[in-house]
């Protein structure tokens, strides 16, 4: 498995993961789709893809200057390669980008119907600052964590 940039190529995986996987939990995604692709904005977008470019997990920060903190709008491992420790990748990447464009923090929001993915980051030792109702939909509470990057 390795780590790339997203590209052209990957536009039918990412449009399953923009409308497919994140459009329900938190609205309409087609900046956010237009803006992996080109790298425009703030948006940095990473795919986990395999030795036969099968593409298996998902990274998607989001450094704006304005924030102090690097965020992670989406960390996702497809059914079928969970629990192999690339989550875990993911993640090393994401502390990897924050050290080198100096962000001393990263933040992540989780929707609280999203248990595997909770557990996954307070198990790497991410810490809950903040609960949000209706930040993304009316009916759901945002979990805000973060974690210190040394
Ligand atoms: C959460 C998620 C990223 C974890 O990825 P993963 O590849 O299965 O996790 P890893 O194998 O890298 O596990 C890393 C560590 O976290 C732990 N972990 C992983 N999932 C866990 C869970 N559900 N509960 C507790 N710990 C967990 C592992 O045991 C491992 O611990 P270790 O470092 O002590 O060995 C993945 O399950 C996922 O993408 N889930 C769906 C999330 C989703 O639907 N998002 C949509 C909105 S963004």
């Amino acid at each position: 498995m390795k780590i790339r940039r997203v590209c052209e190529d990957d536009r039918k995986v990412l449009r399953v993961i923009a409308f497919g996987i994140l459009e329900p939990l938190y609205g309409d995604q087609s900046k956010a789709l237009h803006e992996w692709i080109s790298g425009e904005g703030f948006k940095y977008a990473f795919a986990l893809v395999s030795k036969n470019n099968e593409v298996a997990g998902f990274l998607s920060l989001k450094a704006n200057p304005a924030n102090l903190y690097l965020k992670i709008s989406t960390l996702l491992i497809f059914d079928g390669h969970k629990k192999l420790g690339y989550g875990k990748k993911l993640l090393a990447k994401a502390i990897h980008v924050a050290e080198e464009l100096g962000f001393k923090k990263i933040k992540v929001t989780v929707s609280d119907s999203k248990q595997e993915s909770l557990n996954f980051f307070t198990h790497a030792d991410f810490i809950i600052v903040d609960k949000k109702l209706g930040k993304y939909r009316q009916d759901a509470t945002e979990i805000i964590l973060e974690m210190e990057v040394i």
